[in-house]
This record gives C-alpha cells, structure tokens and sequence, in this order.
C-alpha cells in the first residue's frame, strides 16, 4: 500500500479521515449550533442526501489505500444516526484501518449501545464535556441536558473497556472557564483523558472573538496551581492535543491551542461530510464532492480524485488567522457539518 501514498504541498501525508454521518445533533451548543441560528427553519440535511454506508465505506476503501490508518466518526451528533454499528463494522474491516473511533456529546450513550458500539469495533471514544455545574453546562448545550446525563454515559462506556475515553471540554471566557479545575478535579485519577479544547472561530454563527480564547498557557497555568503538572511527550507526531501529566501520578489531560499555538505543520486530516464532499480543512469554505466519482466510477476513480485533490492542498487556516483579516470575510463550513 505505501507506494500509493500521497502528499500535499506541503509534504503532509494523509493519515486520518473524519467522516460526518449527520448534520443532525440533540445539543444546541452556544459555540457550535446556536439557536439563533439552528432553529426550526434551519434546513437540515434530507435524508436523501446522506451518503449511504456502503458509500462511505468505499471512501475509507480509496484513503486507506493513499495511507489512511485511523478513521473518526463525527456529527453534529453521530448516534442519533440510524444503524451506525453497521457502519463501524464496515469500516473497521476495511484493510489498512487500524483505529476507528467517534466523538460524541455521551447523551444517547446507554449501557446496551455502548456494549454494541464496541462489539461492532469501535475502539476509542472522544466525549464532550464543557462544565461539572448543571448551570453552567445548560447553559452551553441550552437544551437542558444534565452534567450527570453525560456522566452517565462515560460510565456506560467505561464499563465496557473502550480503548480509550478522552473528555473533550471547549473553553470559551466567561462562559464556561470558571469550570476549568472543577473538570481537572473530577477526572483526575480516573484514567480518562480531559483534554481544554481553545474556542475556535469555526462556522460562521458563534460570534468568536480573540477575547473570548483562554489560551492554553493560562489554561495549563490555572490547573497547575493546585494540580502540578509537567509537559509529556506526544504519542505520534501531528497529536493534536499537547499531553501534560499530572506529577502526583494521576494521569494526563491535554490541551488543543489551535489559536494560540496552531498546529496546522503537521496535519493529515480530511474531513468527509455526510453529503459526500471532503474538506481539506476544518476552516475550507468549500468542499469537494466525491458523489460524481462515487457513482460514476469504482474504488479507483474516488481515489484518484482524493489523491488529486489532496495533492494541491495547501491550508493552513489557524496559522494564518492572525495575519490576515480577508479569511475571517469569506464564509466557512459549519463545524456541525463537518465535525470539528
Ligand atoms: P485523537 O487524538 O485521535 O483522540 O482525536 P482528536 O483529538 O483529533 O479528535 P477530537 O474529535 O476529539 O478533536 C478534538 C477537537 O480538537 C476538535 O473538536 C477540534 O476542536 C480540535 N481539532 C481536531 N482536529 C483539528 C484540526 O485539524 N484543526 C483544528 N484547528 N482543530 C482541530
Ligand atoms: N471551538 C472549538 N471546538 C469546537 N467544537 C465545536 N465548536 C467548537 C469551537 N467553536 C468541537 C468540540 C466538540 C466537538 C464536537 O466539536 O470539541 O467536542
Ligand atoms: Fe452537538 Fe457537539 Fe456541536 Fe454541541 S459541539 S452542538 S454536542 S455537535
Ligand atoms: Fe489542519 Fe486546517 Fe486545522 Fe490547520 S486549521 S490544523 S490545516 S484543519
């Protein structure tokens, strides 16, 4: 397979491929899905237009054979996507994929599909999380999910030996970083992974602002003050989470800096909406729909097209964003379309 691999411009490989089943999400989250926005005249995707798994499977077929080893499954909110254990089979037996994973908001995570999830070969599980405080936390996901909802649902999935469970909480000033030790608190020791995401200026509804961002200096500073940590070594090059370990022995956390410290050097990411287009990058405008080829053609066409299109790519959105105020004119996808 390695002869089929591909770079782009800037002699970055693609290694991971995160695929969006829906567009669809039970959460309204103020910096992803605000309800000014995603209201009930919002046009969601018909059903008609998703991509269909076996589709999806030939796409994870064509980027496994140009190097792709890990695959993600995204939203919006991926389980409330019909059969997705169906799909995870899929492509967990696809050759060349050695990790499937999923991030999801934890809600609609009982004991019964998570025991599912994982028997159908779902390996690790990304959770959000983004306040211990009901108030709080309603606040963000402003449609009255409890913290304990989704505690619940990481209890589920512990119990049935993921891989791996990393809590994701996205830090946006004075919405939600007073709840930044009381998360380090409560998952220190557990062996679950909490990772402080930076706000982002993703989509064009959440109203970002530079002020809003507690940058992960200050973050790793706030924890460090009552839970000293130092700085670990990344697992594989272009993590995108900077480890820290806790020095009592409690494990680590992680912190994402794509403002403050953009990572875009090392990243092998593309993104498959659930339409069918891939998006180079979490900040494209535009994507580039793989529908014709998937119809039109065999495995081969879509990953020629894939390797076409990569090969020209040269983004690097999150370096850029302070240099340049033209990007922040033009309009981007929205994060619930293509998953974060
Ligand atoms: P693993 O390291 O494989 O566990 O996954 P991950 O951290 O790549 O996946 P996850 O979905 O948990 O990503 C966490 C968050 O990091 C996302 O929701 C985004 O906010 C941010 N993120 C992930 N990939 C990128 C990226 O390519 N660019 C930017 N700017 N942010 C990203
Ligand atoms: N900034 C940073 N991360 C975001 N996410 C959604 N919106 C934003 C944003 N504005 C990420 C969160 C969530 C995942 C589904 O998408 O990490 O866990
Ligand atoms: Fe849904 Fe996740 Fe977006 Fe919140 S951040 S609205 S849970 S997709
Ligand atoms: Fe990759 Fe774009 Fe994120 Fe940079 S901003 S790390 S290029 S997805």
């Amino acid at each position: 397979m390695s002869s089929n691999q591909t770079s782009d411009r800037f002699d970055r490989p693609l290694r991971d491929l995160r695929v969006s089943v829906t567009d669809r999400c039970n959460f309204r989250c103020v910096y992803c899905m605000p309800k000014e926005t995603f209201d009930k005249n919002y046009r969601f995707l018909p059903r008609s237009e998703l991509l269909s798994f076996e589709e999806i499977e030939r796409v994870v077929q064509a980027a496994a054979e140009l190097g792709v080893t890990k695959v993600r499954l995204t939203g919006g909110e991926p389980l409330v996507r019909r059969d997705l254990e169906t799909l995870i089979t899929q492509v967990r037996d696809v050759p060349g994929i050695t990790d499937v994973s999923m991030t999801t908001n934890a809600s609609l995570l009982t004991r019964a599909r998570a025991r599912s999830l994982r028997d159908a070969g779902l390996q690790r599980l990304n959770v959000s999380l983004d306040a211990m405080d009901d108030e709080t936390f309603m606040r963000v996901n402003d449609v009255d999910v409890t913290v304990q909802t989704v505690l619940d649902g990481i209890e589920n999935a512990a119990q049935v030996d993921f891989d791996s469970i990393k809590v994701n909480m996205v830090v946006k000033k004075g919405l939600n970083d007073h709840s930044i030790l009381p998360m380090a608190r409560f998952f220190h020791g557990t062996g679950q992974i909490l990772r402080f995401i930076e706000f982002m200026d993703v989509g064009n509804s959440n109203a970002w602002d530079l002020s809003h961002v507690t940058t992960s200096g200050e973050i790793a500073d706030i924890i460090n003050a009552e839970l000293p940590i130092r700085p670990a070594e990344a697992n594989y090059r272009g993590e995108v989470a900077k480890r820290w370990e806790y020095q009592d022995g409690g494990g680590e956390i992680g912190i994402i800096s794509s403002v403050s410290e953009p990572f875009c050097g090392d990243c092998s990411r593309a993104r498959l909406s659930a339409t069918g287009s891939i998006y180079t990058c979490l900040f494209a405008s535009s994507g580039h729909d793989l529908r014709p080829a998937l119809r039109e053609g065999d495995t081969d066409t879509v990953r020629e097209k894939l390797r076409k299109l990569w090969s020209v790519r040269a983004d690097r959105y999150s370096e850029t964003r302070t240099q340049t105020s033209v990007i922040h004119i033009r309009p981007k996808v929205e994060m619930s379309f293509i998953g974060g």
